[in-house]
């Protein structure tokens, strides 16, 4: 296709680029506390291997594809279990069970929510003080953490940009599945999806290549292309800057993207809609509004939790964030604006 041309912009991109790149490093973990993270893992682990010898306890999330910043004590863990029906009401029985396991066993803040879509049971570790959310035979999770981090090994801008529009995400309080934005997640797939558009593109479409790692989970094919060797350096072609393609971003959602018709997907390089998916009208709480599919379980809609208000807080940041890296006279002003709590 045609070079994707950078919008246009005032800023020194270079030494804006030079600044976001020193704040990555300040929001990637450090040697320490990635130590702290595997100690706290080894510990929840221990700790779910002793309730349940029979079970396989695997971590996903952030702390397992590294697209999480410094600091954050979270911890994703699935725990699975053989013979239990993928149903949430057989795993919402064992989450309530495990509650009370945990409970007895010492944990702090012990919640469980047995009755959501994914059933989940929260509690704090007390030596380590990480926060832990832990779901029942979770494969999606799973595959879709190990997608995640594939595409990270790719291109290292992958992670950089995640990390900078996790933390303005956060900033901007548009980081809130519960209250109607967007999951890190979600943010996730949509810096993927960016990156494979752009031109030409920094990341292929791993599900469209020859599968080396072939999944099936329930009735979802999970197959796709993770020979990360074969595929470094894929990005090559392309030579914009974490800067180009953080302003690229924040334009493209503020300005280009078809919210009306369109549909963010990671696994095709055509373009997808909503009247493809059948997303075109409300079914319960179900708005797709802002759509996002997820690149395994095809009919869910990462974005149905949006709903109106939650949409224009989102069409409205992304515009703002477009117009303070348009109008900053200088780079650092940009990103204390852009950031500004
Ligand atoms: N996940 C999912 N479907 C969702 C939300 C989350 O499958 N609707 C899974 C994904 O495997 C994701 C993991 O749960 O990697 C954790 O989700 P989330 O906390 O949103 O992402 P993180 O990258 O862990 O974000 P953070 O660093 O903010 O914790
Ligand atoms: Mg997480």
């Amino acid at each position: 296709g045609t070079p994707s041309l950078p919008p246009p912009i005032r800023l020194d991109l270079s030494d804006l680029d030079a600044r976001l790149m020193q704040l990555v490093q300040q929001l990637a973990p450090s040697a320490e506390q990635r130590a702290r993270q595997q100690q706290a893992w080894a510990a929840v682990q221990g700790l779910l291997q002793a309730l349940w010898p029979q079970a396989g306890v695997h971590l996903f999330g952030s702390a397992a594809n590294e697209l999480d910043i410094g600091g954050s004590n979270d911890l994703d863990v699935c725990l699975e279990l053989e013979g239990v029906e993928e149903t949430k009401e057989a795993r919402g029985e064992i989450i309530s069970q495990l509650g009370e396991q945990l409970e007895q066993a010492g944990m702090l803040n012990v919640f469980a929510i047995p009755r959501a879509r994914m059933p989940v049971v929260k509690f704090e570790h007390p030596e380590t003080g990480y926060q832990v959310d832990i779901t029942v035979n979770n494969r999606l999770a799973v595959v879709n953490t190990k997608l995640l981090r594939d595409y990270a090994a790719i291109d290292p801008r992958l992670r950089s940009l995640v990390l900078l529009v996790k933390h303005w995400a956060k900033r901007r309080r548009c980081n809130d599945a519960y209250v109607g934005t967007l999951s890190s997640y979600a943010y996730v797939l949509m810096c993927i999806s960016h990156l494979q558009a752009r031109s030409p593109p920094v990341l292929p479409v791993l599900q469209e290549m020859e599968p080396t790692h072939r999944r099936t989970i329930g009735n979802w094919c999970c197959g796709f292309c993770d020979d990360t060797s074969a595929l470094a350096g894929f990005g090559r072609g392309n030579g914009e800057s974490v800067a180009a393609l953080l302003a690229c971003f924040f334009y493209y959602w503020a300005h280009q993207h078809d919210f009306r018709r369109g549909v963010v997907t990671v696994r095709q390089s055509s373009a997808m809609t909503k009247a493809m998916k059948g997303w075109t009208t409300r079914v319960g709480l179900e708005r797709h509004l802002f759509c996002i599919e997820d690149p395994f379980e095809l009919s869910h809609d990462l974005g149905r939790t949006v709903h109106a208000e939650g949409c224009d807080k989102l069409r409205h940041e992304f515009r703002r964030a477009w117009d303070v890296l348009r109008h900053a006279g200088s780079s650092s002003q940009a990103l204390q604006e852009l950031l500004a709590e």
